[in-house]
């Protein structure tokens, strides 16, 4: 069994590069750190055995993201999971002048588009496979100081609501995860009471759930969110 998965090194995809590993999944992982990557492979390979292919990747790049594809399907003759995680959080309002929408719709969207888009492939001729896509309660909801994310993440709710329904005569399922606020690295530096947030072990747990469930059935969509209703 094979995962891939983008932005890997910390949060939500170092907790599932971990998970996918003690269940004895090779994997691929991407990020742009080509150091942590280095020593995550490490930490993995010593500790569950498993193969391990790390490339440094910037998947708000286009060629890159279809370079990175395109060596973890030569790597790896099938690919089992592909979780599309990486994506960055930015504040800003329409009115704004600067760089966010297009870093933000070519981290959070363009990534998982062109990611899905080679992996699917390889999954539609195995006809099976599972694809993750990570997007937010701002897939679902509007927060207009974060513009850019909210648009990109409204955009990949539905890059995943058309694979799933593309897939799903080929027996691969597809699910989105929608999380509120998540105790990751993402919020390093901030005051915020990550006790009371939703942990990365909760997306593991369910991320499992999805996996383990009987074959014809596919959880389509999961809403975590903390229960404190201010985060
Ligand atoms: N944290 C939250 O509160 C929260 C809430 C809802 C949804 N989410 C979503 O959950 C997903 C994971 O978030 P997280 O908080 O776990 O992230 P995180 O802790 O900030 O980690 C981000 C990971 O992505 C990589 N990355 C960032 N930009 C990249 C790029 N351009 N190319 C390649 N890799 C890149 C980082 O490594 P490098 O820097 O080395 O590239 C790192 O491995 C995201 O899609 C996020 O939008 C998060």
């Amino acid at each position: 069994m094979v995962a891939v998965i983008s932005g890997a090194t910390k949060g939500i995809g170092k907790n599932l590069a971990l998970y996918f590993a003690s269940k004895g999944y090779q994997l691929a992982l991407g990020a742009r750190n080509i150091e942590l990557l280095i020593s995550l492979k490490n930490e993995i390979e010593n500790n569950y055995g498993v193969a391990v292919f790390v490339k440094s990747c910037d998947f708000s790049k286009k060629e890159a993201t279809i370079a990175f594809a395109n060596e973890v399907l030569n790597q790896y003759k099938n690919v089992d999971v592909l979780v599309n995680n990486v994506g960055i959080y930015r504040l800003d309002s329409i009115t704004d002048e600067n760089e966010n929408f297009e870093l933000l719709m070519n981290t959070n969207l363009r990534s998982a588009y062109y990611l899905s888009k080679f992996i699917a492939n390889n999954m539609r001729q195995q006809n099976s496979g599972h694809i993750f896509n990570i997007c937010s309660v701002l897939s679902l909801s509007v927060q207009p100081q974060a513009t850019s994310y909210t648009i990109s993440k409204h955009a990949l709710k539905g890059l995943n609501d058309v694979l799933r329904e593309d897939l799903r005569e080929d027996n691969v399922k597809v699910t989105a995860i929608y999380p509120g606020s998540m105790n990751t690295s993402s919020w390093e530096g901030m005051i915020a009471p990550k006790e009371l947030f939703v942990q990365p072990q909760d997306i593991v747990d369910i991320i499992n759930t999805c996996l383990t469930i009987s074959k014809n059935a596919n959880i389509e969509e999961i809403v975590i969110k903390p229960m404190n209703k201010k985060y």
